[in-house]
Parts: structure tokens; sequence; C-alpha cells
């Protein structure tokens, strides 16, 4: 019978090397925060570098990388550039993302196309390369994509947002069986609306609050709400036989 192991095993991140997009504010500086704590040596990426560089001044672990996911020829220096600050990556955190608000009458083309850009083709491009780097070192590792809520579940005004986040649900699948044989685990978390940049002014304004009330927990949810999946995910001991999964992390939105 295999060993019990005590939850701070269980989660313990020693050894990972993770690459996180997106890791100059809300979640993405959260998760690499998290990813940190639990050991894990963490490249934080984005493109507001003087974020990154107070994030990684508060933690020995965390090692900032100018990054623009949507720079899609740079992206296997990229990596590599990492891995020369930190060492073998064997996570890949593709959150960096883009949110759009207009009915699609509304929408126009530029729009439309800089949501799938940074959301759905970075990802294709940054995982594609890291799954690459992986194989040709036949080295295991582990993808978590940053998908919504309203990848499943649509409203109006985030069309162009909302058919991103499922095209990155559906990736998620296709890059779990074509990965599984290669020891790389691809999930995604589903998380409902939580508090940063990208929903803060919509949050607080009387649509947002009228869609708060509607949420079963009565809340809109903290990057913090995340840490437990994002954990869950990310250690090999915890979630070693989960690939192809996706998590909601809502307050209950998805009943409503
Ligand atoms: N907050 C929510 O309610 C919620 C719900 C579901 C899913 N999500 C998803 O969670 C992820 C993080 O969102 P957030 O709420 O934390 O929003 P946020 O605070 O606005 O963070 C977005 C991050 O993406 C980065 N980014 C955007 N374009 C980029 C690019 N071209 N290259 C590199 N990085 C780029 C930004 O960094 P720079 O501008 O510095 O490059 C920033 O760090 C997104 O994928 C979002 O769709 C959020």
């Amino acid at each position: 019978m295999n060993q019990v192991l005590a939850a701070q095993r269980l989660f313990d991140l020693t050894g990972e090397v993770a690459l996180v997009t997106g890791a100059s504010s809300g979640l993405g500086a959260r998760f690499a925060e998290v990813l940190a704590a639990q050991g894990a040596k963490v490249i934080a990426a984005a493109r507001r570098t003087e974020r990154l560089a107070e994030l990684a001044a508060a933690h020995p672990n965390i090692h900032p990388l100018s990054l623009d996911v949507t720079r899609f020829e740079q992206l296997p220096a990229k990596l590599e550039e990492a891995e020369a600050l930190a060492g073998p990556l064997t996570l890949l955190i593709n959150n960096a993302g883009i949110a759009g608000g207009l009915r699609i009458v509304d929408t126009p083309e530029d729009e439309w196309a800089a949501i799938q850009k940074t959301n759905v083709d970075s990802v294709w491009h940054l995982s594609q390369a890291f799954a690459k780097m992986l194989m040709a070192r036949k080295g295991s590792g582990a993808i978590i994509n940053i998908a919504s809520l309203v990848a499943t579940k649509v409203g109006v005004s985030s069309a162009s947002y909302a058919v991103s986040k499922a095209a990155v649900l559906h990736m998620t699948k296709a890059q779990a069986l074509e990965w599984a044989r290669h020891g790389i685990r691809v999930n995604a978390i589903c998380p409902g609306y939580i508090h940063s940049e990208m929903t803060d002014d919509y949050l607080a304004s009387p649509a947002g609050q009228d869609l708060i009330r509607k949420i079963p927990q009565r809340r809109a949810g903290e990057a913090a709400d995340l840490d437990g999946t994002l954990l869950l995910l990310a250690s090999p001991r915890a979630s070693g036989f989960m690939t192809g999964a996706s998590i909601l992390v809502d307050g209950g939105h998805a009943l409503a």
C-alpha cells in the first residue's frame, strides 16, 4: 500500500520550476507567491517588469522575466532564458489574459483579434514550446491553463472573451490527450468572478453588485480562493493521475 503523506509533503513543490505568465498583477502574482511559498522556483513573467521586480524583491524564489505572450516568435528563446535563471522548467501556468466587454455586433475586428491572440494563440504557442522542450529531454511536467466560468456559461457583452476561454478549455483536453504519454499533465482552472484589476471596476458598478447578489455565496472571490486548486494541480504527488480536467472555483455561480 502506498505511504500516506502529510499534507505539507503532498503539496511540497521543492524541485519544481514554474513559469507563470501574467504574474505582474491579480491571479498571476498570487500564483507566483503561492508556488514559491511551497518551495518551487518561480519565473514571474509579464510586460510590466517594474511590478515583477517588486514581487521578486519580496520572494527569493521568484525571478522576473520580461515577456509578451503575443510575441510568438520569441517564446522558445524566452523559455530558455527562464531555464537559465531557475533551472529546467517543470510547470507552466498559462494565466496571462485580457477581457472585452462589448456586445457581439459592437465588437471591432481588432478587439476580437487581440483577445484571441492573447488568450488563445499564446497558450497554444507557449504550451507547444514548453512541451517540445520537455519531450526533448524526456522530462515530465504539468501545464495549468486559466480558463473561466464563462468558458461554459455565456453572458451578454463578453462573447469574445467567453469564446476565447471555451477554446482554452478545449485546448486543455487536446493537449492532455496528446501529451499524457510524454508525462505532461494538462489541467484547467475555471475561476468565477475574482477581484482583480480586470474585474474590480465592474464588480464595484451597479451591474457588478447586482451580479454578486446572484452568486449563491453572495460574494466575488479573492485570488487566494484559488490557492488550493492551484497547488492540487501543480503537485505531481497530489494530482499525478489527473489530466484533461477542469476545476470550477466560482462560489456556486454556475448553479444560479
Ligand atoms: N479575475 C477574474 O474574475 C477572472 C475570472 C476567470 C478567469 N480569469 C483569468 O485569469 C487570468 C488573470 O486575470 P486577472 O483577473 O488576474 O487580471 P489582471 O490583473 O488584469 O492580470 C492580467 C495579467 O495578464 C498579463 N498580460 C496581458 N496581456 C499580456 C501579454 N500580451 N503578455 C504577457 N502578459 C500579459 C498582464 O501583465 P502585463 O500587462 O504586465 O503584461 C497581467 O499580469 C486571465 O487569463 C483571466 O482571463 C480571471
